[in-house]
């Protein structure tokens, strides 16, 4: 009798549907997807899958949605830019696709429980903290004051518009943001995200920061947040690397002697500050 293979590969990706997809602006839509057998992701807040396009390819994405223990759903945040992404973006909704994941490290969660949190998201770097924000949302009592920074380029290229407009009216969330290209229409912050720094005051005491956006930006925001008083060990940031195996094998990804894909991408700056190739 033959009996079916024990053997797991954790390069083998679970077969997923799309189903549900929006535009978020030009260039960026929101994906929502299911396993076909019913599984939950159980991702953390921070962490990222390998996503299977068919006689395309595989690429990191991060999971853009909050943990969840009701629905398999999870929704990824993906800017349209080459090869695979194209062909994302033409998946229609009941198209299959394969993940691999979750992986990698994490915002730690109950660090920031009874604390206060500065989110400074800098372009799609709110793609990942929109994850551990909505955790946040969800859990309000849990957590303090909760300010988000956010910068892109020019109001076009914003994001979650309706939603962080939503999420600003609630009353108990502060969001600020800013673009360094206004357009006419334009009534809001200019300049980069530094520029919004001294508009919150935080107790540096009791706030961690959870940061992620493009490497230049963290040298001048992680500087001005020191110079706020937040210690290294509270500020959190996300590194993106060349990824392909996401499992610590193949070297893609490495930053002096530490593999962005298991060691990140989520670091504290005082686990980074010394590699010279992190920021
Ligand atoms: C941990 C992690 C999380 C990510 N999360 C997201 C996300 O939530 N949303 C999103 O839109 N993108 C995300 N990315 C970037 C995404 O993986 C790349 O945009 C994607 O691999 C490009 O594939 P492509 O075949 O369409 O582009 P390609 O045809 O391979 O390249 C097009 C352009 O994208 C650049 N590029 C390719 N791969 C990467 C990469 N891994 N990182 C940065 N630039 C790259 C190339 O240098 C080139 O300029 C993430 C990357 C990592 C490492
Ligand atoms: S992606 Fe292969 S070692 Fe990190």
């Amino acid at each position: 009798m033959l009996t079916k293979p024990k053997s797991f590969s954790p390069y083998v990706p679970k077969p997923a549907t799309l189903v549900g997809k929006s535009k978020l602006s030009d260039f960026v839509t929101l994906f929502t997807f299911a396993f076909d057998d019913g599984r939950i992701l159980a991702h953390r807040p921070g962490q990222f899958i390998m996503l299977s396009i068919f006689g395309v390819g595989e690429a990191p994405f991060s999971v853009s949605s909050p943990p969840t223990k009701q629905s398999g759903n999870f929704e990824l945040a993906v800017r349209r830019t080459g090869t695979l992404t194209e062909a994302l973006h033409r998946l229609e909704v009941g198209a299959k696709v394969g993940v691999r994941g979750p992986y990698g490290s994490f915002f730690p969660i109950q660090k920031f429980v009874g604390q206060d949190t500065l989110f400074i998201a800098g372009g799609l770097g709110y793609i990942p903290l929109r994850s551990l924000l909505h955790y946040q949302l969800r859990h309000r009592d849990e957590f303090g004051r909760i300010v988000v920074l956010i910068g892109t380029r020019n109001p076009k290229e914003r994001i979650f518009v309706d939603q962080l407009a939503e999420i600003s009216a609630r009353g108990d969330v502060e969001v600020l943001e800013t673009v360094d290209q206004p357009d006419p229409a334009w009534t809001g912050n200019v300049g980069v995200i530094t520029t919004l720094l001294p508009k919150v005051e935080m107790d540096p005491s009791q706030t961690y920061v959870a940061m992620v956006g493009p490497p230049i930006m963290y040298r001048f925001v992680i500087s001005e947040c020191r110079d706020m008083g937040i210690r290294g060990e509270r500020i959190y940031v996300s590194l993106e690397r060349k990824m392909k195996c996401g499992l610590g094998k193949c070297g893609h990804c490495q930053i002096n002697g530490l593999s962005t894909c298991v060691d990140g991408p989520v670091f504290a700056y005082t686990d980074i500050e010394t590699l010279e190739e992190a920021i």
